[in-house]
C-alpha cells in the first residue's frame, strides 16, 4: 500500500456530517487546525472517516512518539483492562504505578533520589509542580517565559504566555507570576545577536527583575520549556540553561522543566534538557508518556517533594491502564532504539529543510533537535515579517494532499512525526511539504506578493 492515499477531497461526505454534528454539541473553544476526522491510526498513518490516509507529521499532537496504536502498547493495555481499570492511587496501592515511577526516576536527568506524582494531563503535571514548589519553598513568586505554553487550568495558564486568546477574560489568574523574554535568537526581544549578546536575556532577569522589583528570596521557581513548543518551536543556544541555572542557584530558586511536548525521546534524548547539560529540580511529563492515554507525571528530587499527606492528589491520576501504556511505551523506545533513530532521522530531515531554507523565500528559519523541528514561514526574509496567512494556506494544501502537519507560534511548522516513522513515508511527507511550498511561492511571486 502506498501512502498517502486521498480517495475523496477532504473533508469527504462522512467527515462533513460529523463536523456538522460537532458544531452543534462540542465546545467550540478548541483550536481545530483543519477538518481531519480520524477513524483510525496505525504507526505513522492516520485514516479519516472517508477512507483517506495521511502521513502524520504531528504524532497525534505529540502524543504518539512510538506511532499510533503500537501493537505492543495495545497488547499491554488489553491485558491490564482485563484485570482492573482503576482503584485510585490517591487512596490505595497498585504495582504498575510503582514500577512506572521507578522507571521515570531512572530515565529522567539527575542522579539524585527522586519521587513521582501522577496526574492525568500536562496541565495537571504543571499544577502539581507549582503547588509542590510553593509547599517546599513557602515562596509565592514564579518566573516564566514569553511564548511559553504550560496548559490551561488557572495555575498553568498563569505561566502560559503564548497567545492572548488563551488568557482573554480569564483573569484574575494566579498572582505573582513574572514573564520574561525567552532566548528566541531568530527574533530576539532585545534585538541582540548571539553569541555577541553573551546571553543578555539571562542577565536581564537578574538586573531588571530580581534587582529591581521581585524579591529573589520570594521566588519559588523558574518554569520553562527547554524547547518552546506551542509558542513556535524555539530552541535556545547550547549554553543558555547553564547560565540560567547559575542564576537560579545564586538565589536558591528551583528550576521546573516542562518536558510535556519535548520529552519522551522526541529530540533524540529522553528529555530535551539533556541537550543542555543541566539537571532541573522538577520535571513535568505528559503527552507521549502513555501513547495517547491520559497521564501526567511530575518528577522531583526527593527532598523537594516533601509535601504532607493529603496536600495533593487526584482520583484518576496514575490509573493502571495509563501506567501500563507508559511502561510499554518506554519499552518500545528502548527496544526499537528510538532515541538513536530520532537523532539520525532528525539530522537528515534538518539537512533537507536547511536546503529548502536556502531555496525558498517563504522559509525564514529552520531549527531542530532530533525529530522536533521548526520551519518558520515569513513573507520577507530581510524584515522577517511572519507569514500568518501563508502558513495556514500551506497547512491546508498539505492536508488536502495527504500530509497532516500543523503550525505553532505565529507562523512556524512543527515537523514532529513518530520516532519510528518509515524513512520512505518521511521522505514522501517532506516531498509533499516542499512541493506545496514551491508551488505556492511561485503563485505568490506571480501576484507580486513576495519578492
Ligand atoms: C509544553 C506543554 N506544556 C503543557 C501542555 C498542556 O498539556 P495538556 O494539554 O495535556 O494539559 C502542553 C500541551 O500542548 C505543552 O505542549
Amino acid at each position: 500500500m502506498k501512502y498517502p492515499n486521498i480517495k475523496v477531497p477532504p473533508p469527504g461526505p462522512i467527515a462533513k456530517e460529523i463536523l456538522k454534528r460537532d458544531e452543534e454539541v462540542i465546545s467550540q473553544s478548541f483550536t481545530r487546525y483543519y477538518p481531519l476526522v480520524v477513524k483510525s491510526g496505525k504507526g505513522s498513518i492516520v485514516e479519516d472517516v472517508d477512507g483517506n490516509q495521511y502521513i502524520d507529521f504531528n504524532s497525534g499532537i505529540l502524543c504518539s512518539n512510538v506511532g499510533h496504536s503500537h501493537p505492543y502498547v495495545i497488547e499491554r493495555i488489553k491485558k491490564q483492562i482485563e484485570k482492573f481499570l482503576n482503584y485510585s492511587l490517591t487512596d490505595f496501592y497498585f504495582e504498575n504505578a510503582v514500577t512506572l515511577a521507578e522507571e521515570l526516576c531512572k530515565i529522567t536527568p539527575g542522579s539524585f533520589k527522586k519521587r513521582v506524582y501522577f496526574g492525568n494531563s500536562g496541565t495537571e503535571a504543571i499544577e502539581a509542580a507549582i503547588k509542590m514548589a510553593r509547599w517546599h519553598t513557602r515562596k509565592p513568586y514564579f518566573i516564566a517565559f514569553i511564548n511559553s505554553f504550560h496548559g490551561r487550568t488557572i495555575g498553568a495558564l498563569s505561566l502560559t504566555a503564548s497567545k492572548p486568546v488563551q488568557r482573554k477574560y480569564f483573569s484574575p489568574l494566579m498572582p505573582n507570576v513574572v514573564h520574561v523574554p525567552f532566548s528566541y535568537c531568530y527574533r530576539c526581544a532585545f534585538k541582540q545577536q548571539y553569541p555577541e549578546c553573551n546571553l543578555w536575556c539571562v542577565d536581564y532577569i537578574k538586573e531588571y527583575v530580581l534587582e529591581k522589583y521581585v524579591p529573589p528570596e520570594e521566588v519559588a521557581a523558574i518554569v520553562f520549556e527547554p524547547i518552546q513548543g506551542e509558542g513556535g518551536y524555539i530552541f535556545p543556544p547550547d549554553d543558555y540553561f547553564i547560565k540560567l541555572k547559575k542564576l537560579a542557584d545564586e538565589y536558591d530558586i528551583l528550576l521546573i522543566d516542562d518536558e510535556i511536548q519535548a520529552g519522551m525521546g522526541r529530540t533524540g534524548k529522553w528529555f530535551a534538557i539533556e541537550h543542555y547539560n543541566i539537571s532541573p529540580d522538577i520535571i513535568c511529563i505528559a503527552k507521549s508518556l502513555a501513547s495517547g492515554l491520559p497521564l501526567g507525571a511530575t518528577v522531583a528530587e526527593e527532598s523537594i517533594m516533601d509535601w504532607e499527606v493529603g496536600s495533593h492528589a487526584t482520583t484518576f491520576g496514575g490509573n493502571p491502564v495509563s501506567c501500563e501504556a507508559a511502561l510499554a511505551t518506554i519499552s518500545v523506545v528502548k527496544n526499537e532504539n528510538l532515541l538513536e533513530r530520532a537523532t539520525k532521522l532528525g539530522r537528515n530531515v534538518l539537512k533537507r529543510l536547511k536546503e529548502m531554507e536556502e531555496k525558498y523565500e517563504l522559509i525564514g528559519d529552520v531549527r531542530g533537535k532530533g525529530l522536533m523541528i521548526g520551519v518558520e514561514i515569513v513573507v520577507d526574509k530581510k524584515t522577517k515579517k511572519p507569514g500568518r496567512k501563508e502558513v495556514k494556506e500551506i497547512m491546508m494544501r498539505c492536508f488536502k494532499q495527504g500530509l497532516a502537519i500543523i503550525s505553532c507560534g505565529i507562523s512556524t511548522f512543527r515537523i514532529a512525526p513518530p520516532l519510528n516513522i518509515e524513512e520512505e513515508y518521511l521522505e514522501i511527507g517532506l516531498n509533499i511539504f516542499e512541493d506545496v511550498i514551491k508551488e505556492y511561492e511561485n503563485e505568490l511571486k506571480i501576484k507580486n506578493k513576495i519578492t
